[in-house]
């Protein structure tokens, strides 16, 4: 309630200043990066005329400054989804966007022309944000505080999200509670730490030995490294929640041993796509559903826990709790590298190779 009054407050004053020089902008074609087959960084194309759709009631056109790249872009450049997406080729990738607002929907009332915003998209939206203009719902936006460049605003949304959904909305994380995160030093397990800390939450996190020093400038109270300790005689007590970004069988191991009875295991790797991939939707989907529900039923009998896989949604009470986050300092994904969006190949290609170890964006200009 009060996020959506700061946005209406926002949206207003923001109007007042550009009466006396608002021109409505109307894009009807754009550079974005399109993706016209499934495979390597090669297959990524920069376009020059790509159509920008008319707005729906509820959507926002937005002059994108900066986009950020997440896994999700690479998986799915590489086929991953293709269920879904294949017979939507050729789509433009990318989830994640700061930039400012150029036009709105007819029903669009907490943003206007003008204002820096930043936010993402849904998992599975078909024309992403590695564009020049790229459309969100209002809902997907939030202000972006001017302490923050746009650069370093596109490197949250989209992960901080994910960690929201999973910490705030399964696993209801309060005050006093323990959180361990299995892979801490990505983009969502920082966001994760942040958010756990903001609300008074002791965090544990398992990450590489680069990631260390990063995570425990976030906040986290115990950071071990998996690759050189016995992580199973290194961590003490039980814990409320865990947040496995990892999801492989030994992090599965860890992760459920390590919990209180009722708590919450919640993997990123769910394997809805991937099952949906292989056998199709329609035996894909309902296996996966099955193999899900044997493992809910399965964790709570022998252990007592809750067992999620958890996905990224949009949020508009979470996104304005990160934008203030995000003002008051106290969420930072910080970016490693930044690339022109001509060079989105080569980006791609170094965080194919982990060469760069963190976020990278790519900006519009
Ligand atoms: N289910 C969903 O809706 C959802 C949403 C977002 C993300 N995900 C998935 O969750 C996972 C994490 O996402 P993320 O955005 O946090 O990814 P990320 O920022 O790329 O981090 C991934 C992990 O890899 C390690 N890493 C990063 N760069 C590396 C490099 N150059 N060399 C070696 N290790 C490197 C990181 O730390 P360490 O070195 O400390 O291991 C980190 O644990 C991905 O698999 C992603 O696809 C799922």
């Amino acid at each position: 309630m009060l996020g959506l009054w700061r946005r209406r407050e926002a949206a207003a004053s923001a109007a007042a200043a550009l009466w006396k020089c608002r021109t409505v902008y109307t894009a009807k074609e754009c550079r974005a990066v399109v993706l016209p087959r499934f495979g390597g960084p090669g297959v990524l194309e920069l376009r020059s005329s790509v159509p920008v759709p008319d707005l729906k009631p509820q959507e926002v056109l937005v002059r994108a400054h900066a986009v950020s790249i997440n896994p999700l872009d690479l998986r799915v450049r590489s086929g991953y989804g293709r269920s879904i997406f294949e017979p939507l080729l050729p789509l433009i990738l990318g989830r994640d966007v700061s930039g400012e607002v150029i036009a709105t929907g007819a029903s669009v009332s907490s943003l206007s022309i003008g204002q820096e915003v930043f936010g993402a998209l849904h998992p599975t939206a078909v024309r992403g944000t590695y564009a020049d203009y790229a459309i969100l719902l209002e809902d997907e936006l939030s202000v972006k505080p001017s302490s923050v460049s746009h650069v370093e605003a596109s490197a949250v949304p989209f992960a901080a999200l994910t960690a929201w959904r999973a910490l705030k909305c399964t696993a209801r994380i309060s005050k006093g509670h323990r959180l361990l995160v299995l892979g801490g030093g990505g983009a969502v397990g920082l966001a994760a730490i942040q958010l756990a800390v903001a609300v008074g939450c002791s965090v544990s996190t398992l990450c590489g030995s680069k990631s260390i020093e990063r995570v425990m400038s976030v906040g986290a109270e115990e950071a071990i490294d998996y690759r050189t300790e016995d992580v199973q005689s290194t961590i003490r007590g039980q814990f409320d929640a865990v947040l496995d970004t990892i999801g492989m069988p030994e992090t599965e191991r860890i992760g459920v041993n390590i919990l209180k009875k009722g708590g919450h295991y919640m993997t990123l790797q769910g394997e809805a796509a991937s099952f949906a991939d292989k056998y199709g939707l329609a035996f894909g989907l309902p296996a996966a559903t099955a193999i899900l529900l044997k493992k809910k039923l399965q964790y709570k009998y022998s252990h007592g826990i809750e067992y999620s896989w958890t996905y990224m949604r949009a949020d508009a009470e979470g996104l304005d709790e990160i934008g203030r986050l995000l003002e008051a300092g106290k969420m930072k994904i910080p970016v490693e590298k930044t690339f022109p969006i001509a060079e989105v190949r080569q980006a791609h290609e170094a965080k194919e190779k982990r060469l760069i170890h963190g976020k990278v964006v790519l900006e519009l200009y």
